[in-house]
């Protein structure tokens, strides 16, 4: 039981009676769902590491309907944890006891797309993909991409902060997203619904709920500015021989590619195995020690092959590459996308994940994985190094055959420590969720966990939204 894991004691919330439950069945006829076989997927997480006991899922299909059941949940004392796509990494999206789920699975609606400026306007559980299918057809795309696309939903990407694949071209959602609506713990709804590209107008309040892993209320609607998809996209893949070639390679392309970069990702030798040893994908190349993804999008396919050539002819030149490969076709852009989209995937194959999300100063990133692996030594089953390189985000994860304290003391606060040692983040892009709140003063000062705690209390005076997540609670 995660409870016991974590060593977490329930908070005095109320526990949902039988009049709670007519109440939400008048407010969503058919839409609540108890049943324990369908609640299953919902209390566990995508990792399958955390486990909840909800007994009860509500399926809003509007604002309306989900300020009336937290207007209702916060009167009567009950816990709640909003749940987009659940493919959060940290623990965030279920429940660590009872806590009433709220569903954004069936706000699912475009509201608007300008088709000038490129504003996308939309309920929170669009699902990524869908709303990138939907923006190609009108010659856009999403400002985001992640591994989890096909799952996760808007609202969930923007509780998260999520960061991704295209990061590095497009910013991070603090700059593309352009409004929101959120519902507060109280039931009123806060429309900050803008399509404004500036507005200077007092503090800018959708920047609270960005990232704020549903502790503060339940975004409802979002607006994002979208970019123009591009006409033209290559990949490229390289072998490495070692970490420091890598850096070289980076520092070379955006020399080279500047302004149609739009993706550098690496990623190590084991995590190659482990993408060919469980989900059997094909390495073009021969085996290297590292692999480095490069994504160009631009207007102009000559002008854009052409630069990436340029490149190719002087990373090579240089001794940097190893080999490489180039694709420009939809199918082979996707199966080399695929090998390090689906290291997540693979790396679940492998066993118990333990999973780190970390930014550092690049030159550092490496080390920590070396390190890492040898302070682990036969205790671990496989320790791989991945990430946006091009971002400063490191993802380092290891995985044994199961959960074992031994482990664990070997990793943390090891890992947590050497990345404050470095001036780095504890996590990067995936939160602090259920898993990693406790650890947030390796990032941020007692002074800004205190001012946290304060606005949390001043919008959740009786802590109903995601309990037990994300900041420490405020007497600990
Ligand atoms: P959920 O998992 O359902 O929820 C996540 C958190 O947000 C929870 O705390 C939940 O309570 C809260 N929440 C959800 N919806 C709302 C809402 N409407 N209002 C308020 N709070 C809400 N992350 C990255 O940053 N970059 C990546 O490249 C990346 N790749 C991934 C690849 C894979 C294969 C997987 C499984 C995950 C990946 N992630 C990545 C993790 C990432 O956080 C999520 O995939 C995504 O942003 C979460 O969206 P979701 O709808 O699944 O949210
Ligand atoms: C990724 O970059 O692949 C995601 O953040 C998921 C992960 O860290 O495994
Ligand atoms: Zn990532």
């Amino acid at each position: 039981l995660t409870g016991e894991r974590y060593r977490v004691s329930r908070l005095p919330f109320s526990r949902v009676t039988a009049q709670d439950l007519n109440f939400f069945q008048q407010e969503l006829p058919g839409r609540v769902v108890t049943d324990e076989e369908d609640l299953k997927s919902h209390n566990i997480d995508w990792l399958r590491t955390v486990r909840g006991n909800s007994k009860v899922l509500l399926r809003p299909q509007n604002t309306h309907e989900v300020s009336e059941i937290l207007r209702y949940c916060n009167e009567r004392n009950l816990a709640v944890t909003p749940q987009g796509g659940n493919t959060g990494l940290v623990g965030g999206s279920v429940p660590v006891f009872d806590e009433i789920l709220i569903s954004t699975a069936l706000m699912d609606q475009v509201i608007s797309f300008d088709d000038v400026s490129g504003a996308l306007v939309c309920q929170a559980g669009c699902v990524l993909e869908t709303l990138n299918q939907y923006l190609e057809g009108q010659g856009y795309t999403m400002p985001l991409d992640l591994g989890a696309k096909g799952s996760c939903h808007i609202g969930g990407n923007l509780a998260t902060n999520a960061g991704g694949l295209r990061l590095l071209r497009y910013g991070s959602l603090r700059g593309t997203v352009l409004g929101l609506e959120a519902v507060l713990p109280d039931g009123s709804i806060l429309n900050c619904l803008n399509s404004l590209r500036k507005d200077n107008t007092g503090y800018d309040l959708k920047q609270l709920f960005i990232g704020s892993e549903g502790t503060l209320g339940v975004i409802t609607s979002v607006s994002i500015l979208c970019p123009r998809k591009p006409s033209a996209v290559n990949v490229a893949l390289l072998g490495c021989e070692s970490f420091d070639r890598v850096l070289q390679v980076f520092t070379l392309c955006r020399d080279h590619l500047g302004e149609i970069l739009s993706a550098f990702e690496f990623f190590d030798a084991s995590c190659m195995k482990l993408v060919q040893k469980h989900l059997h994908l094909n390495n073009p190349l021969p085996a290297n020690a590292f692999y480095v993804l490069i994504e160009t999008s631009g207007s102009s396919t000559q002008h854009d092959e052409e630069k990436l050539n340029d490149f190719l002819v002087s990373a090579m030149d240089a001794g940097l590459t190893a080999s490489g490969t180039v694709a420009t076709d939809q199918s082979k852009i996707k199966s080399i996308w695929a090998l390090r989209e689906r290291i997540t995937e693979a790396l679940a194959h492998d066993g118990y994940v333990y999973k780190y999300d970390l930014s550092m100063p690049v030159d550092k990133l490496y080390a920590l994985v070396e390190e890492t692996r040898a302070r682990l030594g036969s205790t671990a089953k496989t320790v791989v190094g991945y990430g946006h390189l091009g971002d400063g985000n490191l993802h380092l994860n290891v995985t044994a055959e199961s959960h074992t304290d031994t482990v664990l003391a070997a990793l943390e606060p090891f890992v947590y420590e050497w990345t404050a040692q470095h001036r780095g983040s504890i996590s990067a892009e995936h939160g602090l969720g259920f898993k990693k709140k406790d650890h947030i003063y390796y990032s941020k000062s007692r002074e800004a966990v205190q001012l946290m705690q304060k606005i949390k209390y001043m919008l959740d005076p009786k802590g109903i939204m995601n309990p037990y997540k994300t900041i420490p609670t405020a007497d600990q």
